[in-house]
C-alpha cells in the first residue's frame, strides 16, 4: 500500500503503524486509494434498525407523532474470550447500554412518551435509581415536556444525576431509598398531574418487550436462557411478554428460561421466589454497590415472579465482589464497559454454569442493561506508572522495568 507525504508528495511504502512519517521530509503521510470503486459498487446505506420496526406489535400510535431518539437495535455481542472464560460456548450479551441515553429504559420511554404526548400531557414524573430519570429527562426534552425526577439522596451515580439535569429535568431527592421515592409517585396517580413514567405504566413494558423480539431476530430463534438484572422487575416482565408474543405470531417456536438476577443485599424477589413464598418478602434497607437495582419492594414483583415460574426459570443472587469481577471480565474479554447492575447477569451465568444448571452447549443471553460509563463512581483511580522518556518506556516494553 502507498502513503503520500502531505508536505513533499513523496510516495512512501513502509508500514505506517511503526513509522507514520515521510521517509524524505519527515512530515505526515496519507493513504492513497489505488483504484476508486464506482458509486454502484458501494453498499446501500443500511436501514435504521430501531424498535419502531416492531410498531405493528405496539399500542396504536399516530403516524408522525413518535417521540424517538433512535432507540433499540442494540447489538447482540459474542466474544470467544468471554464465552471461554465463563465456559458456555454460545454466550451473548445484549448490549442495551448502546441505547441513546445509555440504558434499556429508552425503549419503554419512547413508547410511553409518545402516548403521553398524544394524550395531551405536558409534563412527566418518575422515581428512579438514575437510568429511568436520565431517559425520561431526554425524551421529555425531545417531546417538549417538563420533567420531574425523584431520586434517593446520595445513592444515584453522579453521571446519571448530571445527565438528567443537563437534559433539563428538575431533580428532586428523598431522604429514603428508591421505594420511598416510588411511594410518592404512586400517590400522584389519578391527580391529573404529570404522566407517570415508571414501569408501572404499561406502555413502558410495551416498549421494553422489543428487546426480546430483537434477541430472537438476532439469533434466528429464542435462546435457551436469558439472564436479566432485576430491580422493580419491569424489564423481566417485558421480556417474557415479548417472547410469548413472538411465539404466538409464529416468529419463534420456543421460549427461553428466564433467570432473575439480584444483588445479595437487595434481593427481595430472589428470596421470595426461592423460599416458595406466594407473597413478596420486602427488604427494608436494600444495599448493593449496583445502585441501579438497589430496590427493596419491586413494583412488578407479581408478574415478575409469575414470569420466572412460567418460564421454568430461576432467581439467583450474586454478591458485590462477584459483580465487580464480572464487570472486569466483560470489559477485559469483550471490550464493553457495562453497568454494575448489568454485570450481575454475567456473574450469575458463571455461578449457574459452575452449579451445572446451565450447560456448556446451551445458548445463553445476558442482558447488559446499561452503559458502564455512567456507573464508575465507586471505582478507585487505577494504578498507573509515571514515565519521563522514551528510554524509560522501552525498559517497560521489554520488561526490564515494572
Ligand atoms: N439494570 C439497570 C442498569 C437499571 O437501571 C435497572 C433499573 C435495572 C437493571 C432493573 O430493571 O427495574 O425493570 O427490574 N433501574 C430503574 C431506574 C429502577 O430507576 O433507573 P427493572
Amino acid at each position: 500500500m502507498n502513503f503520500r507525504c502531505i508536505n513533499c508528495g513523496a510516495i512512501n511504502s513502509g508500514d505506517p503503524s511503526s513509522s507514520p512519517f515521510c521517509q524524505s521530509c519527515g512530515d505526515l503521510t496519507e493513504w492513497v486509494m489505488e483504484k476508486a470503486p464506482t458509486v454502484s459498487g458501494l453498499l446501500p446505506p443500511p436501514q435504521e434498525f430501531t424498535l419502531w420496526r416492531y410498531a405493528s406489535l405496539l399500542p396504536g400510535i399516530d403516524e408522525g407523532g413518535i417521540v424517538s431518539l433512535s432507540e433499540g437495535g442494540t447489538p447482540l455481542q459474542y466474544s470467544d474470550g468471554l464465552a471461554g472464560a465463563v465456559g458456555i460456548d454460545e454466550l451473548f450479551i445484549k448490549n442495551e447500554g448502546r441505547n441513546p441515553t445509555g440504558s434499556f429504559k429508552d425503549r419503554g420511554m419512547s413508547v410511553a412518551m409518545t402516548l403521553a404526548r398524544s394524550a395531551g400531557y405536558t409534563s412527566s414524573i418518575c422515581a428512579s435509581t438514575g437510568n429511568t430519570a436520565a431517559s425520561m429527562a431526554a425524551y421529555s426534552a425531545k417531546a417538549g415536556m417538563k420533567a420531574f425526577v425523584i431520586v434517593p439522596k446520595g445513592k444515584v451515580t453522579r453521571a446519571k444525576l448530571k445527565q438528567s439535569a443537563i437534559y433539563g429535568a428538575m431533580v428532586l431527592e428523598v431522604e429514603g431509598n428508591f421505594d420511598a421515592a416510588l411511594d410518592i409517585v404512586r400517590e400522584m396517580s389519578g391527580s391529573g398531574g404529570p404522566a407517570i413514567m415508571n414501569s408501572i405504566n404499561p406502555y413502558r413494558i410495551e416498549g421494553q418487550k422489543t428487546g426480546a423480539f430483537e434477541v430472537c431476530d438476532q439469533l434466528s430463534s429464542a435462546p435457551d436462557w436469558l439472564l436479566i438484572p432485576v430491580g422493580n422487575g419491569g424489564n423481566l416482565t417485558a421480556y417474557w411478554k415479548g417472547f410469548n408474543e413472538f411465539r404466538s405470531i409464529g416468529a419463534v417456536t420456543s421460549l427461553p428460561r428466564l433467570v432473575a438476577v439480584q444483588a445479595e443485599g437487595a434481593s427481595p424477589l430472589a428470596s421470595s421466589f426461592n423460599e416458595g413464598s406466594s407473597t413478596l418478602i420486602p427488604v427494608d434497607k436494600p444495599e448493593t454497590i449496583a445502585t441501579a437495582i438497589r430496590i427493596g419492594r419491586p413494583a412488578n414483583w407479581k408478574r415478575a415472579m409469575k414470569a420466572i415460574r412460567d418460564s421454568n426459570g430461576l432467581a439467583v443472587t450474586v454478591d458485590d465482589r462477584e459483580i465487580v469481577k464480572a464487570r472486569e471480565l466483560v470489559a477485559g474479554k469483550e471490550g464493553s464497559l457495562v453497568e454494575l447492575a448489568s454485570a450481575s447477569t454475567v456473574a450469575a451465568a458463571i455461578k449457574l454454569k459452575k452449579q451445572g444448571a446451565i450447560r456448556k452447549e446451551e445458548t445463553v443471553v445476558c442482558v447488559t442493561t446499561g452503559n458502564g460509563l455512567k456507573d464508575i463512581d465507586e471505582a478507585e483511580a487505577p494504578d498507573t506508572v509515571i514515565i519521563r522518556s522514551a528510554g524509560e518506556l522501552q525498559m517497560i516494553l521489554t520488561g526490564k522495568k515494572k
